[in-house]
């Protein structure tokens, strides 16, 4: 057990090295040691999972701790947090991390039982580019639902602001922005005047970010040293808390079979989405959501068409953004966009 784990701690600390979090590499290492040691980590993380990596068994240590920062529990570990206003010094933030194990000890074997659960908000400078080409291809206002939605945040996209320097999308004085750098050139066409007329989202496991204790967890497992990643987040959860939308607790493949039961209405583009869900997603549960897509795509027609648009893996560098549309005769398969998996770099690659 105490091999794979180790396993587990020295392949997230390389992770985080190569993705952008220093802190978390140096503490990591220092956790590994902690282990190979017998200290206090080897006996909080001792048989909480027979697949450490699979389960992210580090990544969940290191979020509770933490979130005990971030609600001022932990504050020796907040001064070089700097996501919760401290300063990392390049210093060894190992005894710090360990005395805050040590202190709540009872947190930390609840904590580490709980599954990472993130919301990637960069995702959405993809996703408005394909609601935009869904939006001008019909003519017809959105009607979005979202599977595995986490904490819903993907679904507030009409609320964020997007310019690709030659196309903007989005309220001016939204708080999450997306400006140029996030498109490789020419970037795509954005639709400034497409309406969201109804919208839903689902998760199996959804986080409540309208709760104080919701927000924090979201925020907990964010790296404390990506701070333009942390903001970003912190700016959506405000944006949530503003347009309350409630994550429906349900399992992807029931709700679908749902929300499709009664085909497509007439005068909107029904569009199902989702990013990074695919994979984790029971067979069962895919068979299902496909089959409910494909039989409510029967009935599609130009004015009421299905679409289903999804960002999932293609490379190990990249994602694809597809869509399927279903509106009369045989559905179409677009590939549209490649993007990084945080959202980066979107590489619009639809003609028209
Ligand atoms: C990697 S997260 C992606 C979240 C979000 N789509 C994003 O891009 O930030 C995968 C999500 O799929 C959800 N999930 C896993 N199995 C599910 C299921 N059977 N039905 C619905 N959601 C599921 C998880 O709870 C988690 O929120």
């Amino acid at each position: 057990m105490t091999a794979s784990l180790l396993d587990a701690v020295e392949r997230q600390a390389a992770s985080c090295a190569h993705i952008g979090s220093p802190l978390y590499a140096r503490l990591l290492t220092g956790i590994a040691a902690d282990i190979t040691a017998g200290g206090i980590s080897a006996e909080v993380l001792d048989g909480v999972s027979e697949r450490p990596v699979h389960d992210a068994v580090p990544l969940r240590y290191l979020a509770t701790a933490h979130r005990l920062a971030l609600v001022g529990a932990a504050p020796d570990l907040a001064a070089r947090y700097p996501s919760c206003g401290g300063a990392w010094d390049g210093t060894d933030p190992t005894p710090a991390f360990l005395a805050t194990v040590a202190d709540h000890r009872a947190a930390f074997g609840d904590g580490v039982r709980r599954n990472v659960q993130t919301n990637e908000v960069g995702r959405a400078a993809v996703l408005a580019a394909g609601f935009s080409l869904v939006s001008r291809r019909t003519g017809l206002p959105l009607r979005t639902y979202e599977i595995g939605a986490s904490a819903g945040l993907l679904s507030h996209w009409d609320r964020f602001r997007y310019d690709t320097g030659s196309a903007q999308l989005g309220p001016t004085d939204a708080e999450v922005r997306f400006g140029s750098d996030w498109f490789v050139p020419p970037g795509p066409t954005l639709e400034p005047s497409l309406v969201v007329v109804e919208r839903r989202c689902a998760d199996v496991a959804p986080v409540d970010v309208t709760t104080d204790d919701g927000r924090v967890r979201m925020l907990s497992f964010v790296w404390p040293d990506q701070l333009e990643r942390f903001a970003r987040l912190d700016a959506a959860i405000e944006t949530a808390r503003a347009h309350p939308l409630v994550v429906e607790a349900a399992d992807a493949g029931e709700w679908l079979t749902d929300r499709l039961a009664v085909g497509t209405p007439v005068g909107a583009a029904t569009v199902v989405f989702h990013s990074i869900v695919w994979q984790y997603l029971p067979a069962d549960t895919r068979d299902r959501a496909r089959a409910a897509l494909a039989a409510a795509g029967v009935g599609a027609a130009p004015d009421r068409p299905l679409v289903w648009m999804r960002m999932e893996p293609a490379t190990a560098e990249h994602a694809d953004l597809r869509l399927t549309t279903w509106a009369g005769g045989d559905p179409l398969e677009d590939l549209v966009a490649e993007v990084g998996y945080h959202g980066a770099g979107v590489r619009w690659l639809f003609d028209g």
